[in-house]
């Protein structure tokens, strides 16, 4: 079989999740029926539909490519292997909110390579592989130029619910806000891990994500120009994703935040 390359797995990530994401729209505001995993997560028979549906075309498209979804499991392989989530926002979908999608991506050895997101309900995509560039509803996008803390605005999904305040990261949300634009919390990995790679958020940090919600929109974001690695404060491991002129401002270590903000901002004497 011809090796499979990015740019090819990144078009076939777009027409799948794009025929999955009409099966979700389908279900979106139409009182979808709730159902509970062990520990509490909700999921709804649209989560799962979508995913049967992801599963049945890649073993037609990429039969050689093993496939692990949220809903199913599965196994990784060595080389090549596809993540699927076949609803992330799924407590946005199930309110009516539009911030939802199809998120598909694949890694090679480990690492993103390629992938697609599609958010129905907000009729955009974002596609890319990183042997080759990153496209926004199919025109090129890049991350944002902004280096400069008080100019940025980030994103977080920081999980709160059921978390003691100190295991959760809300406290370095509250020591970032004063010294930033302004920190958003849409509800879907994938559709923030796109916004950035897009140059609508600066960044985007979080914990506890799985290869899932991540793999497709890491492979945008890397193809975008951005990065993704994981970051470590207060003892507390997150993972971050951000443009590159602001990467290093924030990562080092963001306990350090207050002391680089401009001298006259909030908190800074
Ligand atoms: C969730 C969303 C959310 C993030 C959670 C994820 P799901 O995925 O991406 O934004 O904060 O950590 O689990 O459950 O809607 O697929
Ligand atoms: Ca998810
Ligand atoms: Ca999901």
């Amino acid at each position: 079989m011809t090796p499979r390359s990015g740019r090819d797995l990144s078009r076939i990530a777009l027409q799948v999740a794009t025929e999955a994401s009409r099966l979700v729209l389908a279900g979106f505001r139409q009182n979808p029926t709730i159902s509970y995993k062990a520990g509490q997560e909700p999921y709804t028979q649209y989560d799962v539909q979508s995913e049967e549906l992801v599963r049945q075309r890649l073993a037609e498209l990429t039969p050689e490519i093993p496939v692990v979804g949220e809903e199913q499991g599965g196994e990784a392989a060595s080389d090549l292997t596809w993540y699927c989530d076949p609803i992330d926002g799924t407590v946005n979908f199930m309110r009516g909110h539009p911030f939802f999608a199809v998120s598909l991506g694949v890694q090679r050895q480990g690492v993103p390579l390629a992938g697609a997101v599609v958010a129905p309900a907000l009729r955009m995509w974002w596609r890319g592989s990183t042997d080759d560039r990153a496209y926004r509803c199919e025109l090129p996008c890049v991350v944002s130029e902004t280096s400069e803390l008080e100019h940025a605005v980030l994103t977080t999904g920081l999980p709160v619910r059921g978390r003691a305040p100190e295991d959760s990261g809300a406290e370095l949300v509250t020591r970032m806000s004063p010294f930033v634009r302004d920190v958003r919390r849409c509800g879907s990995a994938a559709i923030e891990l796109c916004m950035v790679a897009d140059g609508t958020y600066d960044a985007y940090f979080t914990r506890a994500l799985s290869p899932w919600d991540t793999t497709a929109g890491a492979a945008i974001l890397l193809a975008a120009g951005g990065r993704w690695e994981p970051w470590v404060d207060a003892g507390l491991a997150y993972e971050l994703a951000s443009n590159a002129a602001l990467h290093g401002v924030l990562s080092e270590r963001p306990a350090d935040v207050p002391r680089r903000a401009k001298p006259g901002s909030p908190g800074v004497t």
